[in-house]
């Protein structure tokens, strides 16, 4: 099957190319290559890639594949905040010119990397037919991208929005910017697993290489299960309390003590617990290879391998937001 992955060099993307790959699909890569430089290990390369910015893709660079896996984006909350008209006009308008090309030139299925910040700060366990409440531009480009691709649905053009939980784990193109990965990378690298909240809001966390398996699984799986439709991705037992979180990165770093913050100085309000049941059904023979813990025990011992330290964790190498900020100008030019 021949695929075309957007984003395919970032911290989900590399696995996705590698999954893909290694089930015998020809992968056609696309990315403007923001965090080049940013990888620590190397990677499996696409068949063919294309270096440049998704709001230019050709219609002729689209034809001929079977599946679009769209990943490309600014890619989380702060990021997100940091120019909302670049979020708008990468996350959003492009997500919708992408989605109009592969249907024009008779792609039939487009996988679109959505995320379960689409539901903000809810209570009680949420599932996909709930009342969204995006709390940032970055859940707003998600929401408007399933609404107005949803319009495109036909026969012959399969979209479904893969509702990914907060990603976590090893990959080539490591993040630390994201929750577990970082109070793991803190405590090594301060000592301390420093909470900035008091611990107890909720999220659904999944290992990336099992994002990178999903959309694998929604591209194989028959048209009728995922016809349009948003799915949350993770397991029902993967929703964890932040203070859980530290407590299994205090089990790999004993000697890391963890502090909660008095007052709350956590700018991410959200918080939310997510049922996958929907995934169970309309996928019943995926399944996550990675818990938490396991996840979190291997992150754990390549981070040892590797050395990771103070430099790492306050350097840009694996800082999305801090890269991005100096990089952003040269996507800026053309939003
Ligand atoms: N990491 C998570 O926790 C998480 C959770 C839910 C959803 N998602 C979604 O999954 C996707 C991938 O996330 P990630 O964690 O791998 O992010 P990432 O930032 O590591 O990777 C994004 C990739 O897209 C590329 N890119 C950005 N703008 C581009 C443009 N205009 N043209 C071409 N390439 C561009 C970047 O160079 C980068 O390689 C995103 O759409 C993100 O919103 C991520």
């Amino acid at each position: 099957v021949k695929v075309l992955v957007t984003g395919h060099r970032g911290y989900i993307g590399v696995h996705l190319v590698d999954v893909l790959k290694a089930a015998g699909h020809e992968v056609t890569g696309c990315d403007v290559r923001l965090f080049e430089g940013c990888e620590w290990e190397p990677f499996t390369q696409a068949d063919h890639d294309l270096h440049k910015d998704v709001r230019e893709l050709e219609p002729q660079e689209v034809a001929g594949h079977d599946c679009v896996m769209h990943l490309a984006a600014i890619s989380n909350d702060p990021m997100g905040d940091i120019n909302p008209d670049l979020t708008a006009s990468v996350n959003r308008d492009a997500s919708i010119r992408l989605a109009q090309i592969a249907k024009e030139t008779g792609v039939p299925r487009y996988l679109f990397a959505s995320s379960c910040s689409v539901y903000g700060k809810r209570d009680g366990l949420i599932d996909e037919s709930g009342d969204l409440n995006p709390l940032t531009i970055y859940a707003k480009s998600k929401i408007d991208t399933e609404a107005a691709v949803g319009e495109m649905a036909s026969d012959d053009f399969t979209p479904a929005y893969l509702r990914n939980a907060t990603a976590y784990g090893h990959s080539p193109m490591l993040r630390i910017d994201i929750v577990a990965n970082n109070l793991l990378a803190r405590a090594l690298g301060t000592g301390a697993i420093a909470m900035i909240s008091d611990g107890t809001p909720w999220r659904p966390l999944i290992h990336c290489r099992d994002i990178a398996r999903a959309f694998c699984a929604f591209m194989e799986a028959p048209q009728a299960a995922i016809h349009n439709q948003a799915i949350n991705v993770g397991g029902n037992q993967e929703n964890y309390q932040v203070k859980q979180v530290a407590d299994e990165v205090q089990r790999l770093v004993p000697e890391a003590s963890i502090t909660f913050a008095q007052d709350s100085r956590d700018d991410d309000p959200r918080s939310y617990r997510v049922s996958f049941d929907r995934l169970a059904q309309a996928l019943p023979d995926f399944r996550l290879s990675y818990t938490l813990a396991t996840g979190l025990e291997e992150l754990h011992a390549r981070m040892i391998e590797h050395g990771f330290d103070q430099s790492d964790l306050e350097g840009d190498q694996f800082v999305r937001l801090r890269t991005l900020g100096q990089r952003l100008g040269r996507l800026a030019q053309t939003a």
